[in-house]
């Protein structure tokens, strides 16, 4: 029986969540186990070009995976060939490539794994495994959702995320700067976490965002972007209509300027540092690494943002 009545909770609107149709899980990684077991595949290949949790579901499991190297245009250098029991995982990069998901899928089918952790809007494809993070788009500390027609005969637990979710709150009331280590605290407590039910609370929270105004405000700002620094960007990049990115990738030669957003407060990830260990300068991973600069365009900002951004490219 529900309560009723009492103390009020956190104040949320009652949405609907964008994945509706989809498992809900903790995290990405733990999506990608699921898959593993539920498909029981021996060998999987994965980008060069990839984060090192992907890894974390295959150490594991005991799963064997080898690296494929991407061409300039984030796509699979050469064809691998799969074998029964094989399977190939393709990122969805920054939420761009999805017409090329679609092509890969008439070369792979089943054997195809998408990980749309950059990719959230991006609709999976009938029968094809696919799997999001949250984390990556929205304001919560975990959870994930998946797609996979193989369900895994597996009781789980749900997960619980009111503790680790301090550092949300503490970017709003105290700063994004005195907020940034438990933020990285709680990132590495996400590794090595067994497959969970996502938590009541970002669920809650998955169901209160407008996924619609988060999108529209998405693509605009990544326009604004590309018009203004677009013929100076080292890939060309095709907003399709029905994309939704992450972030505005901008290829530059320009070793410093990293540095100069930081200096300037304007926040650039890396992805991923772990891939200057796995390849050599030669390859094209190592280059999109040091030079890729992922510019925030998300759903926080607006014009005055971006203006900013380009003024100081
Ligand atoms: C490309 C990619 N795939 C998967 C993951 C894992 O997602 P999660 O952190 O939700 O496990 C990450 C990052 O963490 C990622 O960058």
């Amino acid at each position: 029986m529900t309560s009723i009545g009492g103390y009020f909770e956190l104040e949320l609107l009652s949405n609907e969540a964008y994945h509706k149709g989809a498992l809900a899980l903790n995290t990405g990684r733990n999506c990608l186990e699921y898959v593993l077991r539920s498909r029981g595949y021996k060998k999987v290949y994965l980008p060069y070009y990839s984060c090192e949790v992907l890894l974390e579901p295959f150490n594991k499991l005991g799963v064997e995976y080898s690296f494929y190297h991407l061409n300039g245009s984030l796509e699979l250098d050469r064809l691998v060939s799969l074998q029964d029991g094989e399977a190939l995982l393709y990122i969805n990069y920054f939420g761009l490539k999805q017409d090329y998901v679609t092509s890969l899928t008439a070369t792979y089918g089943e054997q195809l794994i998408v990980d749309n952790t950059q990719a959230f809007y991006a609709k999976p494809i009938e029968g094809i495994d696919t799997f999001y993070s949250c984390r990556k788009f929205f304001g919560v500390a975990d959870g994930a959702y998946l797609y996979c027609l193989q369900p895994l005969d597996m009781e789980l637990e749900q997960d619980q995320s009111w503790a680790r979710m301090e550092y949300l709150l503490k970017r709003i009331d105290v700063s994004p700067e005195v907020a940034y280590a438990d933020f990285r605290t709680q990132s590495k407590l996400l590794n090595n976490n067994p497959i969970k039910r996502m938590s009541s609370l970002t669920d809650r929270i998955m169901a209160s965002i407008d996924y619609a105004g988060v999108a529209e405000r998405r693509r605009i700002n990544f326009k604004q972007l590309d018009e203004a620094i677009g013929h100076i960007n080292g890939i060309k990049w095709n907003l399709t209509d029905d994309a939704v990115p992450m972030v505005y990738p901008f290829l530059t030669e320009d070793v410093d300027l990293r540095q100069r957003l930081i200096d300037n407060k304007i926040y650039v990830a890396q992805y991923w540092p772990n891939v200057l260990q796995w390849c050599t300068p030669a390859d094209s991973a190592h280059k999109l690494t040091q030079c890729l600069l992922p510019l925030p365009i998300d759903q926080r900002y607006g014009e005055h943002e971006m203006n900013r951004i380009i003024q100081t490219i």
